[in-house]
């Protein structure tokens, strides 16, 4: 059975102490109602609260620590930013790479995606590899052709054994943080796009083994119908990680 993931990027919410209450919560909650062993969840707190927010996540369980970006080189004269080898030494896992966020903000084309997802894949880090439309494209009926090329262009040069150590996260950028989630069956489609392209590109088993997020407006009301879609391995959860209750519905809704 695939990995079943829920994520959470906190994106640059919180402040320690806000964020030490938050994942103490999350934990709490999650040990007491979730007995789905499927079910990894990571948590994705800005920079400053990654250690202190790693202490409070049970060892050994489903909880894991993951970060929301950082540096291609391994060190040197890049003020303000963070390596890779630095989040492995802090005890994180997973990365998010690729969110539209930082494509629009910072510019972060396929290219520069490639040298960070080699240099996370170099220290033993797990990419949360991001692909999604714009509302333009999609009205355009050119979804799957810019899907298709940010994963030929992003993460397509991996060897299968690489490629393999990959979640991939579908956010559509219309529906992030808008509350206009797309249907399950937009969703569904667009996953099982993703996955017939992994197929074409490696083989069955690894498109079948590979974990396919969905994230944009995902919510303790939706999110049992979104992972009800056979193509769907969990969510990659913004605005809805930020509430304890919301987030745990969220991971009980396998
Ligand atoms: O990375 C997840 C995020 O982009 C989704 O945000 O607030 O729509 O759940 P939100």
């Amino acid at each position: 059975m695939r990995q079943h993931i829920v994520a959470g990027n906190w994106k640059m919410n919180t402040n320690l102490q806000d964020a030490q209450a938050l994942v103490s919560e999350i934990t709490n909650m999650v040990a007491d109602e979730v007995t789905d062993s499927n079910v990894q969840v990571v948590i994705c707190p800005p920079f400053p609260f990654l250690t202190s927010v790693g202490k409070l996540l049970p060892e050994g369980g489903r909880f894991h620590l993951g970060a929301q970006n950082y540096h291609h080189k391994e060190s040197g004269a890049y003020t303000g930013e963070v390596s890779a080898q630095m989040l492995k030494s802090v005890g994180v896992e997973y990365v998010i790479l690729g969110h539209s966020e930082r494509r629009e903000h910072f510019r972060e084309d396929d290219q520069w995606l490639s040298q960070k997802l080699n240099a996370a894949l170099a220290v033993g880090l797990k990419p949360i590899f991001c692909v999604g439309e714009s509302l333009e494209t999609r009205e355009a009926d050119e979804t799957f052709n810019f899907i298709g090329k940010q994963l030929q262009d992003g993460v397509f040069h991996l060897s299968k054994e690489d490629f393999a150590k990959v979640v991939i996260a579908y956010e559509p950028i219309w529906a992030i943080g808008t509350g206009k989630t797309a249907t399950s069956e937009q969703a569904q489609e667009v996953h099982a796009f993703i996955r017939e392209q992994i197929a074409k590109t490696y083989d069955a088993a690894t498109a079948e083994n590979t974990t396919i997020l969905y994230g944009g407006s995902a919510n303790a009301k939706n999110a049992k119908e979104l992972f009800s879609q056979p193509d769907v391995d969990g969510g990659l959860i913004g605005g809805a990680s930020l509430k304890s209750r919301d987030f745990t519905e969220i991971i009980k809704s396998f």
